[in-house]
C-alpha cells in the first residue's frame, strides 16, 4: 500500500473535543438580558441545560426563543448576564476555544437555511472545510454516513435543497448540524410545517439519535407531540424569564396560566391522549 490510510469516517474524531470530559452543566445562562432597542425579550433569565438531557423550550410566538439560541452559541452578544457552555464562559472564550465551541455544537435553525446553490452533500461538508484539515474524499465520505444516518437515501447527497420534500429538508438540514460529531445539538422548530407522521419520525430519529450518539439536544418546538414524546425536561419563557423548567407531567400541574392554557388546552388534551393510547397499545418501548 503505497497510501497512508484514511481514518474509517465513523473513527474520525472531529468534533468530540477537551471540551466533553468536564463537568458541569452542557449550557448555563445567568441573568441574562436581551433588548432591542426598548424592546424588552430577555430581563433576569436563567437556564440549565443538564448533560445528555432533551431539553425542550416553549413559548409564545416572539418570547425570545430564538434570540436566545442565537445568543447560546453567539450568534447574539448578551445585553447583561452570562452564557457558559460545557462550563467555557462565551465572552471570556480565545479563539482556539471558540473553534472547539463551534466544533462542539450543531444547529439546525428555524426554516433549514441550507446553502441553495449546494447539492446536501456539499452542505454537509461545508463546516467540515471550515473546522477540519479533511481531505475531500474523507469529507465526502462522512458526509454520506451523515446523510444515512438521517435517514435519507443516498441519492439525496447529489440534490439541491429545492428538489428536496419539506421533511427531506429537515434531515438534511441535520445531516449538516452532525457534520462535526458535536455533543450538543440546537433544533429550532425541527418539526414545523410537517405533517403528523413526518413530525413523528423525526421525532424518533431526534431520539435514537441522541440515545445513540450520547447529545444534549437544546430544543425549541411548538409541537406537543414532541414534548410528550422524547423530551426530559421542557423549559417555559414567559414575560422575559425561563418561567418553569420541569418533565411535561409536572409542568400538567403548574398554576402559572401561560402553561395551562397550553398544556391543559384543547391541543395539549389531544397530544397527551394520543401519547396514553400509544402506551396502552405498548406501540412504543
Ligand atoms: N434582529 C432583531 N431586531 C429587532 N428585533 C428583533 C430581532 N430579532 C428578534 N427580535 C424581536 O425579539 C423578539 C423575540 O424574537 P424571537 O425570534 O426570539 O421569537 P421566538 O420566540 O423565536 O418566536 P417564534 O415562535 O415566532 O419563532 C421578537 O419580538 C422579535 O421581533
Ligand atoms: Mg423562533
Amino acid at each position: 500500500m503505497t497510501e497512508a490510510p484514511s481514518n474509517p469516517p465513523g473513527e474520525m474524531a472531529v468534533g468530540r473535543t477537551a471540551l466533553r470530559d468536564r463537568d458541569g452543566p452542557a449550557i448555563e445562562v445567568r441573568g441574562l438580558r436581551s433588548a432591542f432597542g426598548d424592546h424588552m425579550v430577555h430581563e433576569n433569565l436563567d437556564l440549565t441545560v443538564s448533560r445528555g438531557e432533551i431539553l425542550g423550550v416553549v413559548g409564545g410566538s416572539g418570547t425570545g426563543k430564538s434570540v436566545l439560541l442565537n445568543t447560546i452559541i453567539g450568534l447574539r452578544q448578551p445585553d447583561a448576564g452570562t452564557v457558559k457552555v460545557f462550563g467555557q464562559s462565551l465572552r471570556r472564550a480565545s479563539k482556539k476555544r471558540w473553534d472547539e465551541l463551534e466544533r462542539a455544537w450543531g444547529v439546525l435553525f428555524q426554516g433549514g437555511a441550507l446553502f441553495s446553490n449546494l447539492t446536501v452533500r456539499e452542505n454537509v461538508t461545508a463546516p467540515m472545510f471550515e473546522h477540519t484539515k479533511l481531505s475531500r474524499r474523507d469529507a465526502n465520505e462522512l458526509a454520506d454516513l451523515k446523510i444515512s444516518m438521517v435517514g435519507l437515501r443516498p441519492e439525496a447527497g447529489a440534490l439541491k435543497p429545492s428538489e428536496l420534500s419539506g421533511g427531506m429538508r429537515k434531515r438534511a438540514g441535520l445531516a449538516r448540524a452532525l457534520a462535526l460529531d458535536p455533543e450538543l445539538l440546537f433544533l429550532d422548530e425541527p418539526t414545523s410545517g410537517l405533517d403528523p407522521i413526518g413530525a413523528a419520525g423525526f421525532d424518533e430519529l431526534i431520539r435514537d439519535l441522541a440515545d445513540s450518539l450520547d447529545l444534549t439536544v437544546f430544543m425549541i418546538t411548538h409541537d406537543l407531540d414532541s414534548l410528550y414524546e422524547i423530551t426530559d425536561r421542557v423549559a417555559v419563557l414567559a414575560d422575559g424569564k425561563v418561567v418553569a423548567t420541569a418533565p411535561v407531567a409536572e409542568l400538567e400541574a403548574s398554576d402559572h396560566p401561560w402553561i395551562r392554557e397550553y398544556f391543559l388546552g384543547p391541543r395539549g388534551r389531544a397530544a397527551r391522549a394520543a401519547r396514553s393510547e400509544q402506551r396502552a397499545g405498548g406501540t412504543k418501548s
